[in-house]
């Protein structure tokens, strides 16, 4: 079992990026070789605890997985108690992380290793999108950048991870969507814009999904009716967690523990599980 003990780590800064959400940048403080490598074979979509000393812990994505300086960065969304305290600590302010959990998004050949090439397109809400950047830088960087990256947020202020998303303008196909308000080409939710998306892009191959669960779902079915097997839908889901380690059972699902099996899913997998435990545990959705 993964030690329950947090490394501490420290933060490098931090920089708000869209409504009540700050992108920070941490690094690990005096790790050892052989933990920083650990800490280096993290793969995009997996997660980490962070523990904010005297508020507890809660589990965030990596935007940027940790280099050999082990330096990472998560976006934050504050909701609560965690959150909340990390938003007053200032650089330098030493925290600790547990990890990396969690399957991660499939970027490889399970058998062979092999960097799939499949057409990718990702659809993200919110500040689901957080989930979804290592994937992307992924995809870039491997020479098969998706064929387009949907982006739906409730209005142009909430709209997170700016820098990022003008940087991929010049590197693919980018469709941002708003619902409310100015400052946005499309208005409406991502599955308005789908049909005008696929249109220009043609079918993908593979559809990599994070955002409000009602968005995931429905946005699968769209797909699965166009014929897209359900095997070829991944989405990145939410629970409460505590342990993270397959232990407390606070992320159960059906059999599954979140944490350990998840948090990316199969549609053709998940869908079954969902509507055996009717969404029990889900999360007050963090997704702006
Ligand atoms: C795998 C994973 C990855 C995540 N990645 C990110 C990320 O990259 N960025 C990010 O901002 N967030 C992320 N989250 C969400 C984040 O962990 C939560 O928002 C977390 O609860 C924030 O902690 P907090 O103490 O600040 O808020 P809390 O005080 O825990 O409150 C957060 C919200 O959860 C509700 N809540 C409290 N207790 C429960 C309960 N028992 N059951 C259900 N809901 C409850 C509260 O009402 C509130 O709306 C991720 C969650 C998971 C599971
Ligand atoms: S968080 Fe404890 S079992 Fe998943």
């Amino acid at each position: 079992m993964q030690s329950l003990v947090p490394e501490p780590i420290e933060i490098l800064s931090g920089v708000e990026d869209g409504e009540a959400a700050r992108h920070f940048r941490f690094r690990f403080c005096g790790q050892s070789d052989s933990n920083l490598k650990k800490w280096q074979s993290t793969r995009p979509g997996q997660f980490f605890m962070l523990s904010v000393p005297g508020a507890g812990e809660a589990p965030f994505t990596f935007t940027t997985l940790p280099n050999a300086q082990g330096e990472f960065s998560a976006l934050v969304r504050r909701m609560g108690q965690v959150t909340g305290a990390l938003f007053e600590r200032k650089p330098g302010y030493t925290l600790g992380a547990r990890g990396p959990f969690g399957h991660g998004w499939p970027v490889t050949d399970g058998d062979t290793e092999k960097v799939l090439t499949e057409k990718a397109l990702i659809v993200g809400g919110g500040c689901g999108l957080a989930p979804l950047v290592s994937l992307v830088e992924h995809l870039i960087n491997s020479g098969t950048p998706p064929v387009a990256l949907v982006y739906g947020a409730r209005t142009a202020a909430a709209q997170v991870l700016n820098p990022e998303r003008k940087r991929w303008q010049s590197q693919l196909p980018l469709f941002d969507i708003v619902q409310q308000g100015n400052g946005c080409q499309y208005r409406g939710t991502p599955l308005d814009l789908l049909p005008e998306v696929l249109n220009q892009v043609g079918e993908p191959e593979r559809v990599f999904l994070c955002g409000p669960e009602i968005m995931m779902h429905t946005v699968a079915e769209f797909f699965v009716q166009r014929g897209l097997p359900a095997s070829a839908i991944w989405m990145s889901i939410e629970r409460r967690m505590h342990c993270a380690t397959g232990t407390c059972g606070h992320c159960y699902l059906e059999h599954q523990y979140v944490c350990k099996d998840g948090p990316t899913y199969r549609w053709d997998k998940l869908a079954p599980l969902l509507a055996r435990s009717s969404g029990a545990g889900a999360l007050a959705d963090f997704h702006c």
